[in-house]
């Protein structure tokens, strides 16, 4: 198939409101669109059709047992598809339009594909304007995985997406940089009224915490799941964001990492921290590293991360090695992403 690019920079100009049309004309009669959001690329389909779940998967080459988001454009449009709360709409007007994700029950309107059989939906009202649009013009709400190839990282920029999409769907808006860089936070929404954190991402377990006490982390956003162990969210069993090269976390200090780097030969590839990155250079000129923001400012790592991945994998490594991240605010949602990118190897120093 051929892929039709647009490139949106303000939603409401003539062009886009044209191109915007058009989109919402492809998803409706169950083509594949796809869109930028603030968290990362989504790869869009008709969230009511089946038809369209299937070619979402396919497209990605993604198991059809692993579940699709249903992206809304008003955080009260939740009520058509899902059984909604009190707390649901605490957590949409404090988090929404924005980077939250919330599991619930679905009505039968969306299909058993787009759930990949559970009785449960994720839904999410996300912030980007385009994003917002576009649901808007398809006048459904649109199903969405990341808009990568299965094992890849999730995009953040078009080109990321042009090199896994390009000839598998219908069209690509290119709506730039994604601000956030990781995915949405996803929680569930218990049957007791608790919350179990499945993904964590910039929405925080703090900022969760601020508008209920009872929330659980999932054990696996920060462990390695034990051989058959029941997994909430199918996504969570998957090898992830992992790049070619071995990929190693170290746990230490700046002299412990400088001085195990020293030991290291082949072709390696480090991130590192702003800070340290003339120092490192200097003191070991045989080896890559890679800017990988401030050290105090994990927001930027966060924008960053899946960039670097993708660029450090082109260049054939024959390791690539990063600072464990601490795991407060969103620390914690790039540790979940980079122990899976690294299938936890992490190296004590
Ligand atoms: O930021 C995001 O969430 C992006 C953008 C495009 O919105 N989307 C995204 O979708 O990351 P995806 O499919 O790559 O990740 C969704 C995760 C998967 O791990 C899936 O298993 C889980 O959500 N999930 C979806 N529906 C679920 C459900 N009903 N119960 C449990 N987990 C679910
Ligand atoms: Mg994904």
């Amino acid at each position: 198939m051929t892929t039709k690019f647009v490139k949106i920079n303000e939603v409401s100009s003539g062009q886009s409101t044209s191109a915007l049309q058009q989109a919402g004309e492809i998803l409706r009669r169950g083509g594949l669109v796809v869109f930028p959001t603030e968290t990362v690329y989504g790869l869009g389909g008709d969230g009511t059709n089946a038809d369209s779940a299937r070619a979402i998967y396919a497209a990605k080459g993604r198991p059809a047992d692993n579940p699709l988001i249903i992206h809304i454009a008003f955080p009260e449009d939740a009520e058509k598809y899902t059984e909604t709360s009190d707390l649901y709409f605490r957590l949409a007007e404090r988090f929404m339009p924005g980077p939250l994700t919330v599991i619930l029950t679905a009505k039968p309107v969306i299909p058993p594909e787009v759930r990949a059989g559970l009785d449960t939906v994720a839904v999410r009202c996300p912030s980007h304007p385009v994003a917002h649009a576009l649901i808007c013009a398809a006048g459904v709400p649109i199903a969405a995985p990341s808009a990568n190839l299965s094992g890849k990282p999730s995009p953040t920029c078009a080109a990321h997406v042009k090199d896994d999409m390009d000839g598998r769907v219908d069209m690509i808006i290119d709506g730039g940089d994604s601000e956030v860089g990781l995915e949405s936070t996803i929680v569930k929404m218990e049957g007791d009224g608790s919350l179990t954190l499945l993904r964590p991402g910039a929405v925080t377990l703090d900022d969760l915490l601020t508008v209920t006490d009872r929330v659980t982390v999932a054990d696996a956003v920060t462990g390695q799941l034990a051989p058959g162990e029941i997994v909430l969210s199918p996504g969570m069993k998957y090898k992830h964001y992992a790049p070619d090269a071995p990929f190693y976390l170290l746990d230490g200090t700046d002299e412990e990492i400088f001085s195990f780097l020293k030991t290291k030969e082949g072709r390696i590839a480090v991130l590192t921290y702003e800070e340290d990155l003339d120092a490192w250079r200097d003191g070991l000129p045989d080896k890559d590293f890679y800017a990988f923001g401030r050290r105090n400012n994990r927001v930027e790592q966060a924008h960053l991360l899946f960039h670097l991945l993708r660029e450090i994998d082109k260049r054939g490594y024959t390791a690539i090695y990063a600072p464990l991240p601490a795991k407060d605010g969103i620390g914690l949602a790039l540790y979940n992403r980079m122990i899976r990118a690294a299938a936890h190897q992490i190296i004590k120093l």
